[in-house]
């Protein structure tokens, strides 16, 4: 997927990252919606609530992936939690506008409470709680007995839980999380994200019980311009 070209509707980079609230009837938001839809059929047998977003490196697409997802389940009128647990390079507040101050690392350090931490976003039914400061411990804190117990209070909350994380190939916070979760979801930007690179990632989240439910290509270019073409507009 690719959103950089210019449809009908200029949107500027914050509304770019959120295609699928600032323009839900764009090609784009249709794809995270058919995501959604396939966690859904994945979800027959148990149930994927909580959902951690990774990828091998870098800047390619795990936050965009993240936020768009956790949009196009909240427009299903469910209650959805998008949780930065990206402690390495958080983006979430500025995608969403939202202060910092608090979040999850002032959870898991018992320094506010999770209810205090949670921002509603300007999106129906879809709360954030931002990383918080950053800590010198992130997947300590992550692997910590009080991360399990606000995944499991979250999940008391909301009918879905999305995760954005740091790179799987470079920390180890996506497997901790990953093993905690239901279901992940690997973002692979194309022509990008090497093939040994994704191997590995798949293997280091395997061995964590990481339960990948899908990859995501993003980043696709598309040479038919009706890729891009905005319908069903004013
Ligand atoms: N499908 C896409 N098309 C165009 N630009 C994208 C797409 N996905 C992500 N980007 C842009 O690429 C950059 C990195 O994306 P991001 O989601 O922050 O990656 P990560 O969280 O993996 O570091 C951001 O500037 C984002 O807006
Ligand atoms: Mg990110």
């Amino acid at each position: 997927m690719i959103f950089k070209k210019k449809s009908k509707r200029t949107l500027d980079e914050t509304q770019r990252s959120l295609i699928s609230h600032y323009d839900p009837k764009s090609p784009v938001a249709e794809q995270y919606r058919t995501i959604r839809t396939n966690i859904q059929f994945a979800s027959i047998d148990s149930s994927i609530d909580t959902i951690v977003v990774t990828s091998t490196g870098p800047s390619e697409g795990k936050s965009t992936t993240a936020a768009n997802l956790a949009t196009v389940m909240a427009q299903q009128e469910q209650p959805t939690l998008l949780i930065d647990a990206d402690l390495r390079k958080p983006t979430s507040h500025y995608t969403f506008e939202r202060r910092n101050l608090q979040g999850l690392t002032t959870v898991l350090s018992e320094q506010t409470t999770f209810e205090e931490a949670i921002q509603q976003t300007d999106i129906a039914h879809l709360d954030l709680l931002t990383s918080g400061p950053i800590p010198p411990n992130p997947a300590e804190l992550l692997g910590s007995r009080r991360m399990n117990a606000l995944l499991e209070e979250a999940q008391t909350e909301y009918t879905h839980v999305i995760i954005d994380t740091p790179p799987v190939l470079a920390v180890t916070d996506a497997q901790v999380l990953a093993n905690q979760c239901d279901g992940t979801i690997l973002v692979a930007a194309s022509g990008k994200t090497e093939k040994e690179e994704a191997e590995k990632a798949k293997e280091l989240l395997d061995a964590a019980n990481g339960n990948i439910l899908g990859v995501v290509l993003n980043q696709r270019e598309k040479r038919q311009g009706h890729y891009y073409y905005y319908y069903g507009g004013k």
